[in-house]
């Protein structure tokens, strides 16, 4: 079954989150998660929605003012976190070392894991994508080996919020790539829209990690649907 992630980003309070989650409904053959953002948390679960944080502190507790852990996901019912997403790279200083703690600590206590990896356009154009992505991915590999609630998610820099998705070749060739690296399920994220979502059907892509397009309900259930459509 293919996994469906919407990371919300910085967008929606519990209002907004509790009227998103009444009018989603999961459709057959997928499994849909929401990423909302911490504060909206609660209000997600408690729909009954499969929910995920964005991100996870590697202590259970201490002085990190501005984190949250594992242990405190998991008593709010969260199921799972996203880390080491490129905008958490680019503008808060995560780097492959704090994602695989982060890695660690999240499966520790028992929560599934989205790691996100990808080439920025300068990396692709000097010929360094592989190396970029073997460096991301052995970081968790090395950590964690391919743990059964552990997922990458490919997400080449340049195609992330840009209206440019990879091609299905690129994809193609950086999952599998990827999952030379680490036998684990592999997501694409990018610009993925219900227009383009077919590009989820293709071999070695096991789903899609979906920014912009899964803030409204229409689009994020048509994205939803196509994956649901091509088990
Ligand atoms: P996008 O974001 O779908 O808006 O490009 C994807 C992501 O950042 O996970």
């Amino acid at each position: 079954m293919k996994l469906i992630a919407g990371n919300w980003k910085m967008f929606k309070g519990p209002r907004e989150t509790r009227e998103f989650c009444a009018a989603f409904t999961a459709p057959e053959g997928v499994e849909a998660v929401l990423c909302p953002p911490y504060v909206s948390l609660a209000a997600a679960v408690e729909s009954g929605q499969t929910v995920f944080a964005q991100n996870v502190h590697w202590a259970d507790d201490g002085a990190y003012t501005g984190e949250i852990s594992a242990p405190m996901l998991v008593e709010l019912g969260v199921t799972g976190s996203i880390v080491g997403h490129s905008e958490r790279r680019q503008y808060f200083g995560e780097t492959d070392e704090t994602v695989a703690r982060r890695t660690v600590a999240a499966l520790e206590h028992g929560l599934r894991v989205i790691a996100c990896v990808g080439e920025s356009l300068e990396e692709r154009e000097s010929g360094q994508m592989e190396l970029v992505l073997r460096l991301q991915v052995e970081a968790v590999g090395d950590a964690v080996g391919a743990h059964e609630r552990l997922v990458i998610a490919y997400e080449p820099v340049w195609a992330i919020g840009t209206g440019r998705m990879a091609t299905p070749e690129q994809v193609r060739e950086a999952h599998a790539f990827i999952k030379s690296l680490l036998d684990v399920p592999v997501l694409y994220g990018g610009s993925v829209k219900p227009e383009r979502a077919e590009l989820i059907a293709h071999e070695g892509v096991d789903g899609a990690l979906v920014g912009g397009a899964s803030l409204e309900v229409e689009s994020f259930e048509a994205i939803c649907r196509a994956a649901g459509a091509v088990q």
